[in-house]
């Protein structure tokens, strides 16, 4: 059986055979950009297996050197305060969605959902977790933020859950401008990024963040050197991180146009070792909103 994307074909029996890195892997780069809808019976004929534990075994590895997912509910305000705001009105884009618990939970809230992540194997793992009439509500997007293909104020919120830190200052700019654009007025907003003041990096990296702050750098968390600062997770993520403070990260989604509701620091204590010192200051994040214009209403 061949099947046909981007105009070049496939031949899915090499996947069946090889259900391996190399065949989905193939199959990304047809894939890449496009969005699938998760009820297509294609997608059945590919397996994935079992994400990876990570060295802690609290959380997954990515199965492309991006990390680990950490998102979870009960833990983060900022991820509970943004699901309890979804129903079955709600559209939601999940940014850099990994194995997809934001997206989950989004689903099981009755929302339509966009899940985005440049792994198709993390979004078809989250597939596999979902139910049949679930799947009709959720599309898989292998895009690469901030290029993403989504219409002007399509949709209520977007998350975008620890995926800045791996975009330079100038893909988050144009990253906040295109998500401001594809909410609705009104529309929910959250992010969540690495902190610049992580236990493990504070005292020798935030000096010299601080120092390129005072001396008018734009961007003084562009970049943390991850084998310098973190060697034992360098197997699992790219060589530098964008960190960021809660106001630094704030500041920026005000200049693109949100308002925000709430920022803050994220604890992601319970993803490390007990010996490990974390102290609540892992993460940043903030909840903001595209508060609609007043004028708007009024104007001819
Ligand atoms: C640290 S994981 C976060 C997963 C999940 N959101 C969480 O917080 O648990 C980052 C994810 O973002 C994806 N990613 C990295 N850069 C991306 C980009 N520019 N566009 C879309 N996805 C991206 C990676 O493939 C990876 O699955």
């Amino acid at each position: 059986m061949s099947v046909t994307f981007n105009n070049a074909s496939v031949d899915l029996s090499s996947l069946y055979s090889d259900p391996s890195a190399n065949a989905l892997a193939l199959f990304f780069n047809f894939a890449s950009g496009r969005c699938y809808h998760a009820a297509d019976p294609l997608l059945d004929q590919l397996q994935v297996n079992e994400p990876q534990k990570s060295w802690t075994g609290h959380s997954w590895v990515t199965v492309n050197r991006f990390g680990f997912e950490t998102a979870s509910l009960g833990t983060n305000w900022a991820v509970d305060s943004f699901v309890k705001t979804l129903d079955d009105k709600s559209s939601v884009l999940d940014i850099g969605a990994g194995y997809g618990a934001i997206s989950k939970a989004a689903i099981k809230s009755g929302a339509k959902v966009v899940s985005n992540d440049l792994a198709l194997e993390h979004l078809l793992w989250l597939r596999g977790q979902v139910d049949v009439e679930e799947k009709t509500r959720l599309y898989l997007n292998t895009g690469r933020f901030p290029d993403l293909d989504i219409a002007p104020e399509s949709l209520t919120h977007i998350s975008a859950h620890r995926v800045f830190h791996f975009l330079s200052g100038s893909e988050l700019e144009l990253g906040l401008a295109n998500c401001f654009k594809w909410l609705k007025p009104g529309g929910m907003f959250l992010g969540v990024a690495m902190s610049a003041t992580h236990v493990r990096f504070r005292d020798a990296f935030y000096p010299e963040y601080e120092q390129r702050k005072d001396s008018g750098g734009r961007w003084p968390g562009e970049w943390l050197d991850v084998a310098t600062h973190l060697p034992e997770q360098l197997h699992a993520l790219p060589d530098k991180l964008h960190v960021f403070t809660p106001d630094k990260l704030a500041d920026e989604v005000t200049k693109a146009g949100f308002t925000i509701a709430q920022s803050n620091f994220i604890s992601l204590k319970q993803f490390g070792k007990s010996d490990e010192g974390r102290d609540g200051k892992e993460a940043v994040g903030f909840i903001a909103f595209k508060v609609p214009d007043p004028a708007a209403s009024t104007r001819v």
